[in-house]
């Protein structure tokens, strides 16, 4: 027989191994979590360029990373200087507001500061260059 509580368990004659976690334990188990980090190909055009990017970094991140610069200003969203064409892929926002208009997201242009892939992604940069 199984008892949910202590007073049952007592009171039914078994023992009851109560088993607390401190606040620290938590936080031990949360950093030990050590979900892996999906890679992704973030390949550039026209230059041909591939670099690998994760689901932490945006993109302007990731092409920095590996030694591409794409022209960036603000780094926020707002003022457009990274914006550059998704050929293929996904990607996802940082920020619920980036500035581009309906049209210009379902016409594929992303802000490269404030986006991130989810898969692997062909992005149109012709000003990238490497650094
Ligand atoms: S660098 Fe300003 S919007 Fe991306």
């Amino acid at each position: 027989m199984h008892c949910k509580s202590p007073a049952r368990a007592r009171a039914a004659g078994q023992t009851f191994n109560l088993v607390k976690f401190r606040r620290e334990d938590k936080d031990d188990a949360d950093k030990n979590m050590n979900l892996p980090k999906k890679p992704w190909t973030v390949h550039f055009q026209p230059q041909d360029w591939m670099c690998e990017t994760t689901d932490e970094l945006s993109l302007l991140e990731a092409a920095l990373l590996d030694g591409i610069r794409i022209p960036n200003s603000c780094r926020n969203g707002t003022c457009r200087t990274c914006m550059c064409k998704l050929v293929s892929g996904n990607i996802i926002y940082q920020i619920e507001w980036p500035g581009l208009s309906q049209e210009e997201k379902q016409d594929g242009w992303v802000l490269a500061c404030v986006a991130q892939a989810s898969s692997d992604v062909v992005i149109e940069v012709p000003a990238a260059v490497k650094i």
